[in-house]
């Protein structure tokens, strides 16, 4: 069967080199209308608690401009939730926080924060927003997905980025079977985090992956041949999946 994988492109890093300055360009939305002209599918964007890229102002201007479909990743914090049940997009990826690190650094732990992720993916859940958890590719994580009530989830592919050798094929097999076993429970199942032009071919053939969510490579890319070309040449690798 044809793999119909989906392209979300995280725009953060946009916004960093904006922020750097504190300039108004690169806009931010001029980027999203070549991202979708150029066919992606979801326009990702992660409002985090320090602001280091995008603003308040930024999530509610995406909102009224894009097109397609909105992404938010946040944290499970109250000033999130309410944040998002504002705006109302699409989707809510909620995601684990620390204010020191340089990115996202591994997946929530919704076995030990139970409680918590499953009242804020219900009163998300209550404002029509599909929540996606992200998550390690680990099945005892996934488990208590169908209790939280949450539709999706996203598998965290960063070690498996990171990993080299025999340690980046286990990791990868851990990501096969984590996908057949949420795939199994009816759960969406995305990844996302660490792709590249390089490692995006291995993961988008996973048959069970819905959606990858991918930023910095392409912003990074968008350097040398500008964000359409780089949209286009990242979609042209999932097209190419098995
Ligand atoms: N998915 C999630 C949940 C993330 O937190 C991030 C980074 O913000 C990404 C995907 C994109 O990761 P990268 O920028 O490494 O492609």
């Amino acid at each position: 069967m044809a793999n119909t994988l989906e392209l979300g492109v995280n725009i953060d890093h946009i916004a960093t080199i904006r922020q750097a300055r504190f300039t108004p360009y690169p806009d931010i939305l001029e980027a999203i209308t070549i991202i979708e002209d150029a066919g992606a599918d979801t326009i990702t964007l992660h409002l985090r608690e320090d602001r280091r890229h995008i603003q308040d102002a930024d999530v509610y201007a995406v909102r009224k401009h894009l097109r397609r479909r909105m992404n938010l990743e946040m944290a499970a914090t109250d000033e999130m939730v309410a944040i998002a049940r504002d705006v109302v997009p699409e989707d809510v990826c909620l995601v684990p926080e620390k204010r020191e690190e340089l990115t996202t650094e591994g997946g929530l732990d919704i076995v030990n924060q139970f409680e918590r992720i499953q009242q804020v993916t219900q009163t998300l859940s209550d404002a029509n927003i599909n929540v996606s958890l992200f998550i390690e590719p680990d099945i005892e994580q996934i488990k208590r997905v169908p209790e939280i009530g949450a539709p999706k989830i996203e598998l965290h592919t960063g070690t498996y980025a990171n990993a080299t050798g025999e340690a980046k094929h286990a990791e990868f097999k851990r990501i096969v079977a984590a996908s057949e076993f949420a795939a199994s429970l009816g759960i969406q199942v995305n990844a996302g985090h660490g792709l590249d032009y390089e490692n995006t071919h291995e993961i988008a053939a996973i048959p069970q992956l819905k959606e990858l969510n991918i930023g910095h490579s392409m912003i990074a890319r968008a350097i040398f041949v500008g964000i359409e070309q780089a949209t286009k040449e990242m979609l042209d690798i999932l097209k190419k999946a098995p």
